[in-house]
């Protein structure tokens, strides 16, 4: 029996991320040619040191139906479908950073402690990063096909593509930052409903990709990736709570971000609707929903309920 005690989840946390920053790495294009400056703009972005939890999250959904409950030997493996789709989907997000940062979007000067793409490369580099890491995710995934040798493994890249491209576009994130921008200009004039729609698709939707392309890859059955959808959606609109009460509560120095950029873009927020104390509850609520349908499963993965479990009370 494996212990699971703080500490050995706080070790094996920073041994996991380790290997994924070596993972990351690995795939990044080469600052070379004449689009030598764009490339670097997506590298600065990528390898800035994010918590990486959404690749994290698909290795350990994808743990939950393997036989011996292990996955980190194929994520070595730079060829293997998981590990493409587990890079594949930190360029997304990365992506959707470098956007959301411009001054057009939320107008920010710092993430993870450092300043932001457009500030260190200009806008139109920024632009160009986030549109070629869009690129770049895609390219990457699709070489797991080279490496497919039947036709379920063929069915499953396939599968797992159109949750990712789903996920990240229109009805996706993209959609959620859409309606997160209509919300700045609507003052008071906002629904529950939207502040749901927004936290769904801007946040959850990702994170649902996390979790049920690992499921998918690892040859889950339909009504087990129904139930990992659902439970990273309670995961992601937890994350999303959490990431806005932070916003109001922390600082630059712990957070790595510049503090009270909801209020100074007028962003519907769920704290800004329903406060702080109410906000803390429902992270609270909604991770342990998550936690339920996760200890639900026939294998359990002790690290993964123990990583949503922690999520509650991150600090950044
Ligand atoms: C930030 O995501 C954007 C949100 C969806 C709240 P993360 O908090 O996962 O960002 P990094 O990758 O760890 O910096
Ligand atoms: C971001 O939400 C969601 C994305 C899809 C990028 P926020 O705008 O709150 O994220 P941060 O606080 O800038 O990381
Ligand atoms: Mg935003
Ligand atoms: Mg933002
Ligand atoms: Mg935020």
């Amino acid at each position: 029996m494996r212990m699971v005690g703080w500490m050995n989840f706080k070790e094996e946390l920073d041994q996991k991320t380790v290997k994924l920053e070596a993972m990351l790495q690995g795939y990044l294009p080469a600052e070379e040619g004449y689009r030598a400056k764009v490339a670097s703009a997506m590298n600065y972005s990528v390898m800035a040191g994010g918590k990486r939890l959404r690749p994290l999250m698909m290795a350990e959904s994808a743990a939950l139906f393997t036989d011996t409950g292990e996955v980190w030997e194929e994520v070595a493996d730079a060829e293997k479908a998981l590990p493409l789709f587990m890079a594949a989907l930190e360029m997304i997000h990365n992506y959707s950073l470098v956007h959301d940062d411009l001054p057009a979007m939320d107008n920010d000067e710092y993430r993870r402690g450092r300043k932001t793409t457009h500030v260190v490369y200009g806008e139109g580099m920024a632009v160009l990063a986030g549109d070629g890491l869009l690129n770049y995710a895609f390219e990457t995934a699709v070489r797991a096909f080279a490496g497919a040798e039947t036709t379920e493994e063929f069915r499953r890249i396939a599968y797992a593509l159109k949750i990712l491209a789903g996920k990240a576009g229109l009805d996706g994130m993209i959609g959620g930052q859409c309606a997160d921008l209509e919300a700045e200009e609507l003052g008071g004039n906002v629904t529950g409903d939207m502040l749901i729609y927004i936290h769904e698709h801007k946040t959850a939707a990702l994170i649902q990709a996390a979790m049920t392309i690992g499921a998918v890859l690892a040859g889950a059955s339909g009504e087990e990736i129904a139930a990992l959808e659902r439970c990273a959606y309670n995961i992601g609109i937890a994350f999303q709570i959490q990431d806005d009460i932070l916003d109001v509560t922390s600082s630059l120095e712990v957070l790595g971000k510049q503090v009270g950029s909801d209020e100074k873009n007028h962003k519907l927020t769920y704290v800004a609707m329903h406060g702080l104390e109410e906000s803390r509850g429902q992270v609270e609520k909604l991770s342990e929903e998550a936690i339920a349908i996760l200890s639900s499963f026939p294998h359990r993965n002790q690290f993964l309920e123990e990583l949503v479990e922690q999520l509650i009370s991150r600090e950044k």
